[in-house]
């Protein structure tokens, strides 16, 4: 008999911590998709400019949680995620100067990051619609106010393939996925208050 065959435990069978947030944020994404079509981000600069302000508070959230060494630790590669700066410099390029606003993730640690981190990492997966609107209704690039919808430099599928390997590590146990899911949950909570904030939704 092939040993693999018997050495298959409970971990093994479960379902992918990434197939679980895909499945179970479902409604949660397509919530967002129902926001930016109300929002109209795309309709002038002036309205793109209030999404972008939106991701950057959610930004300043995320990697807020980048310097707990939890979280370090469970994604190795910190140093090339998260788009604050980027979301920053586009506020400037379009004269606008962001409001003050706490940081929502302040009480959030492992394994709720992950949840938060998920939510803006597949953010930046999906964003190649959003940066293609940006660039032909609106005249900006990768340089001018959409460097917050910019591919990663190594390319937006590598960078999203290595963080899913971070969340399906089999060091997490079963009872912490719940919590991560709990944590995504959370995170497309905050994205949506802020995008009914600056986009004036009810
Ligand atoms: C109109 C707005 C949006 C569009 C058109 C859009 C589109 C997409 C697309 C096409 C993908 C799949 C990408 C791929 O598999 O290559 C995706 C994934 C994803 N998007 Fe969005 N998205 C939007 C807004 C958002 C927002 C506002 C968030 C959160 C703040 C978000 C979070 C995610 C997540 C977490 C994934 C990964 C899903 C997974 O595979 O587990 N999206 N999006």
């Amino acid at each position: 008999m092939n040993t693999s065959t018997i050495t298959i435990t409970s971990t093994e069978i479960r379902p992918a911590l990434s197939f679980r947030l895909k499945t179970e944020t479902a409604a949660l994404h397509e919530l967002m998709h129902t926001l930016m079509e109300r929002g109209q981000p795309f309709a002038s600069r002036a309205n793109y400019a209030r999404f972008v302000e939106a991701q950057y508070h959610f930004q300043r959230d995320i990697e807020f949680l980048f310097a707990d060494p939890a979280v370090q630790a469970a994604v190795p590669d910190l140093q090339v995620r998260g788009r604050e700066a980027a979301s920053l410099a586009d506020l400037a390029d379009l004269g606008v100067v962001a409001q003050d606003d706490v940081i929502a993730s302040a009480d959030v640690s492992m394994p709720a990051a992950l949840g938060w981190m998920y939510v803006s990492e597949g953010s930046t997966l999906g964003a190649a619609f959003l940066l293609k609107e940006a660039k032909t209704q609106l005249g900006l690039s990768e340089e001018f106010g959409a460097r917050n919808l910019a591919a990663y430099p190594e390319g937006r599928a590598i960078v999203w393939r290595r963080f899913v390997a971070s969340l399906d590590r089999d060091s997490l146990e079963g009872e912490q996925h719940e919590e991560v899911i709990a944590g995504a949950v959370a995170a497309y909570g905050r994205f949506g208050a802020l995008l009914k904030r600056h986009f004036n939704l009810a």
